[in-house]
């Protein structure tokens, strides 16, 4: 049985008034019956991290480097995220492969350095409208996955995937619940042929999940929860989606 998984990305949001109101009412809440975590912002990880310590709630990062360390200004890496207490990193979001032009191979890379620091990777992959409407769907997540399980090898099988297609990012445009598991259970299969666990592993949905669509869309058989962009935002609306996942 695998646990759901709720992951707030709050991208460049926030700030610490906001921030310390936003965690104290997760806090409040608990418990909940699935894993919670917030990704935040670089700069708030410290304060996050103070606030959670002791609690079951986890945090992490929105990106990593794919370097251990060195002369990339404006980077970070995967060990400084260790240092702060992160559990996870969001990686390949589909906003840095759109605007950093970061491709499958340095996603992969970049999986690779969270892992090797003890960082879980969440790694997103997702097709664009234009690929849906060419049925190219799956073509392209088995494509995106299938760099990071090659790099990855034996340690594939430690990662979170985040199946997130671009057309339901952000646009109040969700994928159906059927949409969704259907892609879901590609990746599953993808998985479970190259590790040999793809069962054990979590595979959440992300795109435009709101407190009313959540638990139908977790629900589904392959969907083990999910990665929550603008609703992780408000506390209630994340409060909810953290209690539909069961
Ligand atoms: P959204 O974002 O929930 O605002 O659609 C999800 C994400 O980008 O991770």
């Amino acid at each position: 049985m695998r646990r759901k998984l709720v992951v707030g990305n709050w991208k460049m949001h926030g700030s610490r008034p906001a921030n310390a109101e936003l965690l104290a009412a997760i806090l409040g809440a608990r418990p909940f019956q699935g894993d919670v975590a917030v990704c935040v912002p670089f700069p708030y990880l410290a304060e996050t991290a103070a606030t959670l310590a002791g609690s079951d709630v986890r945090w992490g990062g929105q990106d990593c480097s794919a370097h251990d360390q060195g002369a990339y200004t404006g980077e970070v890496s995967a060990g400084m995220l260790a240092e702060c207490g992160c559990r996870y990193v969001i990686v390949g979001h589909s906003e840095r492969r759109a605007y950093h032009a970061e491709t499958d191979a340095l996603v992969a890379a970049k999986a690779q350095a969270a892992l090797a620091k003890g960082v879980t990777p969440i790694v997103c992959v997702g097709e664009t409208l234009a690929q849906r409407e060419a049925g190219e769907t799956e073509a392209v997540v088995k494509r995106q996955l299938s760099a990071v399980i090659h790099q990855l090898a034996h340690c594939a099988g430690e990662m979170v995937v985040a199946y997130e297609p671009v057309w339901a990012i952000g646009t109040g445009r969700t994928a159906t619940p059927e949409q969704a598991q259907h892609v879901h259970a590609v990746l599953r299969a993808q998985l479970h042929a190259a590790t040999g666990h793809g069962d054990k592993m979590r595979i959440l949905y992300g795109g435009s999940v709101k407190a009313d669509n959540a638990a139908t869309l977790f629900a589904q058989p392959d969907i083990d929860g999910g990665l929550i962009g603008g609703a992780a935002l408000k506390a209630a609306d994340f409060i909810a989606i953290c209690r539909a996942a069961r």
